[in-house]
């Protein structure tokens, strides 16, 4: 038996749910390309199909997005808990207490009806804490808009423009599921449990909280706002990995080749805010950011990542950079709900060894 690092290159279950081809950068749900699946279908469809397996048909899709929306207006004691919650408290800390504050039925197993009780709740928890900060009301649930188009409506109180709503809805698609990445790996430990659905996304949540995982987008927006122009981005580049410092928004476990979500997600930001200065300082900033990391990190296959161009999505739809990694939570939710129900299905508990190498004690 020996000690394999994180975990790297071991398959800890067999899913129907995704296939992330690191090498050949194939990345798909369910046997659909999810590149299509992002530009031709809402992102409720795709959770329809993590959960139950297809696409649904007009009738099922009705179904489903009554299920949700069932879930827009936040409960009371939600809402108290989140007015309490001191002004710096992380958005992320705020979103993980607020999930774990919701009151479901039943335990084992976790349900579609449940986790549409959380996916249904975690745009309006978002929300309700931004408007909080800023002093402003959270404005009435509506049911006429989509899951995307509801967001950000809650967020801003006004009707969200429809090329924000395209770009969102194609972000929230490629961002829903992604394999056994740490916060997901995390989420189906504690399921594994037979825990709650409940105690399981809060600590898949707080693991996609971390900036090597989930939180490395507003890491992204922070890094081109401190290089500033193009004329600065070799050496502010250049210093971090002099420092043995990483660079957010590159890099993958799995991916050893460009990221397929970061190339949608370049063309998305692209056609939304292509013009934008900021946009052109991102492209030239990943590219001597590639250059330098073959050279000060040769053969590692360090390519960009999906963080990179979400930074650039969420910007341009107007999300200020604290709502970057909740954002992605909200969609991850339908990736992680999706596990919990794998879990729960072909069920044992989660359970791997240690290596002791402390000393023994005489033998009595
Ligand atoms: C997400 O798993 C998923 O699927 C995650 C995700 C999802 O959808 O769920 O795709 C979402 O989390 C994307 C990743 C977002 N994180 C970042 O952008 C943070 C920066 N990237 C890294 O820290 C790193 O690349 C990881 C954490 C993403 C992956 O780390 P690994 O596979 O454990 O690689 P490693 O830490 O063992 O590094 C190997 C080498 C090291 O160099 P040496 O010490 O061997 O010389 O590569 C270097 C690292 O220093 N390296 C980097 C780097 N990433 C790795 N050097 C500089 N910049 C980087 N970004």
């Amino acid at each position: 038996m020996k000690v394999i690092p994180g975990l790297e290159g071991i398959a800890v279950a067999e899913t129907e749910l995704s296939l992330v081809d690191g090498e050949k950068g194939h990345f798909v749900y369910r046997g659909h390309w999810v590149k299509e699946l992002a530009v031709s279908r809402t992102f409720e469809d795709v959770v329809h199909l993590l959960w139950y397996g297809h696409l649904p048909s007009e009738e099922e899709g009705k179904r489903f997005r009554e299920l949700l929306n069932a879930h827009r207006e936040l409960p009371g004691h939600v809402k108290d808990i989140l007015e309490r919650i001191p002004s710096d408290a992380d958005m992320m800390s705020v979103l993980r207490t607020g999930v774990s504050a919701l009151t479901m039925e039943g335990d084992w197993p976790p349900s579609p009806e449940q986790g549409a009780a959380v996916l249904g709740a975690v745009p309006a928890i978002i929300a309700a804490r931004a408007h909080r900060l800023r002093g402003t009301q959270l404005p009435p649930v509506r049911k006429d808009l989509s899951h995307t188009a509801h967001y950000l409506y809650l967020l801003t109180g006004e009707n969200p423009a429809g090329a924000h709503v395209r770009a969102l809805e194609a972000y929230l698609i490629l961002t829903a599921e992604h394999g056994m990445n740490a916060s997901t790996f995390a989420g189906r430990v504690v399921a594994s449990a037979q825990s709650d659905l409940l105690s399981a996304l809060t600590a898949a949540i707080g693991a996609l909280k971390g900036p090597l995982h989930g939180g490395a987008p507003s890491e992204v927006e922070g890094m081109l706002e401190e290089i500033g122009t193009v004329e600065r981005a070799e050496g502010w580049l250049r210093g971090k990995l002099e420092k043995g410092e990483r660079l957010m928004g590159f890099g993958h476990r799995v991916y050893k080749t460009r990221d397929p979500r970061a190339e949608a997600l370049r063309r998305v930001s692209e056609e939304l805010a292509g013009e934008n200065p900021w946009f052109r300082l991102a492209l030239e900033t990943e590219k001597i950011a590639l250059g330098l990391l073959k050279e000060y990190k040769p053969g590692r296959r360090l390519y960009t990542n999906v963080e990179f161009y979400a930074a650039a999505v969420l910007r341009a739809v107007g999300l200020p950079k604290e709502l970057y990694t909740p954002t992605f939570t909200l969609s991850r939710t339908a990736g992680w709900c999706a596990h919990i129900f794998d879990q729960a299905r072909q069920n044992r508990i989660i359970r791997p060894q240690s290596l002791y190498n402390g000393p023994m004690p005489e033998e009595r």
